[in-house]
């Protein structure tokens, strides 16, 4: 007998599976989803100042003015970097003492010294996001302009080096990969930006936009290669003979259709979708989402749809996630969200949504303030300052991100948080 196998009740059983279910680049087992993000963080540098601080002595630290400064320095030497890490974030830290400035400002007072030390200051556009994607289904993101939706679009692809965090594509952890083998995953995960009229270079053909990264990651031969891209431009709506013309003889929706056709041309499986539609007018909006629907039909892609519309959204997701500063605030089925919301947050979006009746008096719900800076979060529940229903834990402790039933998940201490 297999000696890893157990005996209960004269049954011989497999060993419990103590694994999480993620599987990942060294082969174990496929998961069920085919993206998967775990604890995605993503701060930006914001602003670099010298400060002079006051530092206390220690009083074992009796070690000569320079030596204590050569600790400094060294303690420190690695904290100057454009990517930050979890250590160095909450970003008053101490970098280097510039030499000319050593002498001066470093006088020691009573029990303290003055030291030169570098304030950084960080965005924290996401912040701690995890959540799962089944093949084939869309995941639309909603929340207010600044709360980080692009940044997480772009950061699972890769397009921004992450902060931390993990994200598993088909199992494998595409956050560990070199950019060599990151390769290979490019044209499986793809992007359509919010604006058609930048993300296309003025200077190329239609075809050789849509068929550049074909001809880089040799999907066709050469000899293929017009059929292959006229091909892609049919099922995007887009007539044979555009192959030859520049993205300025084009309107808004037609080029919205090359970038989708230049996503769709290297066969991707996952394609984030960043506001396709905000910058078209409302008909073009309809037949660009139907465009996706059906090429997400034909081909089994999977979308993650982000807008701040939340009439899209509803149209085309299948999962809702809220976002709110840099973190999902609620996440779940699109029904669910948009007829049971549970998080005030969501509630405030979704009052905010036109009803084509002049009768209908909507309870609108007015948020108070702007969103907080995202360089410095408020303690707590992030959406205290602005929630009405605001209660005295909601300004000290952060509410858990908990599921409660049909993977309807919600941050908030209106619910049970135990
Ligand atoms: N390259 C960058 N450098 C510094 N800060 C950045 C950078 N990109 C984004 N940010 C900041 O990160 C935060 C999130 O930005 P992001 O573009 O992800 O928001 P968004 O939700 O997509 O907004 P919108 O709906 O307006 O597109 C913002 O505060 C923004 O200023
Ligand atoms: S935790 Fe408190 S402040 Fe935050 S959304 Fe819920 S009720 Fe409002
Ligand atoms: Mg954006």
């Amino acid at each position: 007998m297999d000696e890893t196998m157990d005996i209960k009740d004269n049954v011989i059983v497999a060993p419990e599976d103590k694994s999480d279910g993620v599987s990942n680049s060294n082969g174990a087992k496929p998961s069920e989803f085919i993206l998967e993000v775990k604890d995605l963080k993503k701060y930006f540098l914001a602003k670099k100042e010298w400060k002079l601080v006051k530092e206390p002595i220690v009083e074992n630290d009796v070690q000569s003015e320079n030596q204590a400064e050569e600790v400094n320095i060294g303690e420190n030497s690695d904290v100057d970097k454009s990517v930050a890490t979890d250590a160095d974030v909450n970003a008053e830290e101490a970098d280097r003492t510039p030499p000319e400035a050593e002498s001066e400002q470093k006088k020691e007072k009573g029990k303290y010294k003055l030291k030169l030390v570098h304030n950084k200051t960080y965005v924290k556009a996401v912040n701690g996001i995890s959540f799962n994607m089944k093949a084939g289904e869309t995941l639309g993101i909603v929340g207010e302009s600044g709360c980080g939706k692009s940044t997480m679009g772009r950061s699972i692809l890769r397009l921004h080096e992450i902060t931390a965090g993990n994200v598993f594509f088909e199992g494998t952890d595409i956050t560990k990969l070199k950019s060599s083998e990151m390769r290979k995953f490019r044209t499986k995960m793809q992007i359509i930006f919010q604006d058609p009229y930048s993300s296309l270079p003025p200077r190329s053909p239609v075809g050789e936009i849509i068929g550049e990264a074909v001809k880089v990651h040799k999907i066709v031969p050469k000899s293929e290669f017009r059929d292959y891209v006229i091909n892609i431009m049919r099922k995007c709506g887009l007539q044979d003979f555009y192959f030859d013309r520049y993205p300025h003889e084009f309107s808004g929706g037609q080029r919205q259709r090359i970038c989708i056709a230049r996503a769709l041309a290297v066969n991707p499986k996952f394609v984030v979708c960043d506001e396709p539609v905000s910058a078209l007018d409302v008909s073009i909006q309809a037949q660009v989402i139907n465009l996706l629907k059906e090429l997400q039909r034909d081909l089994n892609l999977t979308y993650l749809f982000i807008s701040h519309d939340l009439s899209v959204v509803q149209h085309i997701s299948d999962r809702v996630g809220v976002m709110y500063l840099g973190n999902f605030v609620e996440l779940g089925d699109e029904k669910d969200i948009f007829e049971n919301p549970m998080h005030p947050y969501t509630h405030a979006l979704l009052s905010a949504v036109p009803v084509p009746d002049p009768h209908y008096k909507g309870n609108r719900i007015i948020l108070r303030g702007d969103i907080p800076s995202p360089a410095h979060p408020p303690e707590g529940c992030k959406f205290h300052t602005r929630c009405s229903r605001c209660m005295e834990i909601c300004k000290h402790v952060e509410p858990k991100f908990k599921d409660y039933g049909n993977g309807h998940m919600c941050a908030c201490h209106l619910y049970p948080q135990d």
